[in-house]
């Protein structure tokens, strides 16, 4: 699978390289996603109910929360906006949304960037229409609304063109898929307008090792997240080896965030954002603004740690050790600095209990002077040192001069 990845990678860098031979090259957009991109999105709360008031509203709170300034910039409309194709092939909003580019200007007028949806197929996930054969007229007509962000999501791809096309044909199917985000990847820099392009399919055929040649600044690397510890938890474990994909400009994506949501507990908020910060994860919120708790708002806007998330070193980090039911993740950070989660992710609160930690095993030697980022206080780090942690919580500390 990675060799015909890498393989499908050359021959559309040689396609690529042919027609750059032919045709002038299209503006260059300036980068985006330097850093994991940070907003709201519509889907993990609204799912198909959003209409435009539910984004002018966000987009107001976003501002008013102080989610703004700690850095969430896209306010992006998930599935469900779409209407119909008229006969030019334009594709029009339907009622819930009346006027994109208004509410385009509206977010940006707020400080903000605007994010949209569609994929390659001819439906989108929610059965509206997507951009099979219309990939161009589509991305034109983002880029004239204003949008600055384009989730890209498989789904009726699959029956639409890779059943059909190659049925039975994994490696046929693969070329196919890779070819349609192609498209829509050269679709939207020929726009000229700095779009992020974020592709959603689930994280099939080692999407990390193809994704950044057709200009992919984020991809889904598993199925959907749920609001629920075990799913959150199933996911940010399916990360590990995916760290050298992962760097400025191009991230995997675990999808977004669920912090707020459903039934999760504080701590287990407060450990999904945690393993999202050291993860290099987009952060993505996706609860309910207006009935935001102070402590979700406080998790969501906590600097520090969205400072782990944003370093510029962009070096995603990994699981280093586990102990029984206790995890440490760690992730270098720029400067030499260390972040160091040490996670509960057991239900037991007594299944290892205490923790002790093993210093040697971060590769660090004698007392490690940090703060503890979720009380905001000094910590210093020793060998051997019990830790106690409830289940499902974390202790996330910097070591800004490990030794
Ligand atoms: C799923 C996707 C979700 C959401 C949904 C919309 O495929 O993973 O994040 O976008 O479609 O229908």
């Amino acid at each position: 699978m990675r060799i015909f990845a890498s393989f499908s990678v050359a021959v559309l860098a040689l396609t690529s390289l042919t027609a750059f031979s032919q045709a002038p090259a299209p503006p260059q957009a300036p980068q985006v996603a330097q850093t994991p991109p940070m907003g709201w999105n519509s889907w993990n709360y609204f799912a198909g109910r959003v209409t435009d008031k539910d984004i002018r509203d966000s987009a107001d709170l976003v501002v008013s929360s102080g989610m703004k300034d700690a850095g969430y910039i896209y306010v992006n409309i998930d599935d469900t906006w779409e209407g119909e194709r008229d006969a030019s092939g334009v594709l029009h909003t339907n009622a819930k949304f009346p006027d994109m580019k208004a509410l385009a200007d509206y977010v940006h007028s707020k400080g903000l960037k605007i994010g949209i949806y569609s994929g390659p197929g001819t439906k989108t996930c929610g059965g509206y229409a997507a951009s099979l054969g219309h990939e161009e007229q589509d991305a034109k007509m983002y880029a004239d609304w204003g949008i600055d962000y384009l989730k890209y999501d498989l789904c009726s791809f699959i029956p639409d063109v890779l059943e059909k096309q190659a049925p039975n044909d994994k490696a046929a199917q693969m070329r196919l898929m890779i070819g349609a985000y192609d498209k829509m990847g050269k679709a939207l820099k020929a726009t000229g307008r700095p779009i992020v392009y974020s592709l959603c399919q689930y994280g099939w055929d080692a999407v990390w090792e193809w994704a950044p040649a057709l200009g992919g600044n984020l991809w889904r690397t598993t199925g959907d997240i749920t609001p629920r510890w075990d799913r959150i938890y199933a996911i940010a474990s399916q990360q590990a080896g995916l760290e050298s994909y992962a760097g400025p400009g191009h991230w995997n994506d675990p999808d977004m965030l669920e912090v707020g949501n459903g039934k999760l507990s504080l701590a287990e908020n407060r450990t999904h954002f945690t393993l999202w910060a050291i993860l290099a994860a987009p952060l993505l919120a996706g609860n309910d603004l207006p009935h935001m708790k102070p402590e979700i708002k406080a998790i969501l806007t906590n600097r520090d740690v969205i400072a782990i998330n944003q370093d510029a070193l962009g070096k995603q980090g990994a699981r280093t050790y586990s102990d029984g039911e206790v995890e440490v993740w760690t992730r270098q950070l720029q400067g030499g600095a260390l972040a160091v989660a040490i996670v509960a992710v057991g239900d037991s609160r007594y299944a290892t209990h205490p923790f002790h930690l093993n210093l040697a095993k971060l590769g660090l030697h004698g007392p490690q002077a940090g703060k503890d980022l979720w009380t905001g206080k000094p910590i210093t780090l020793t060998d051997n040192m019990p830790i106690e942690i409830e289940s499902h919580d974390v202790l996330l500390v910097r070591i800004d001069a490990p030794r």
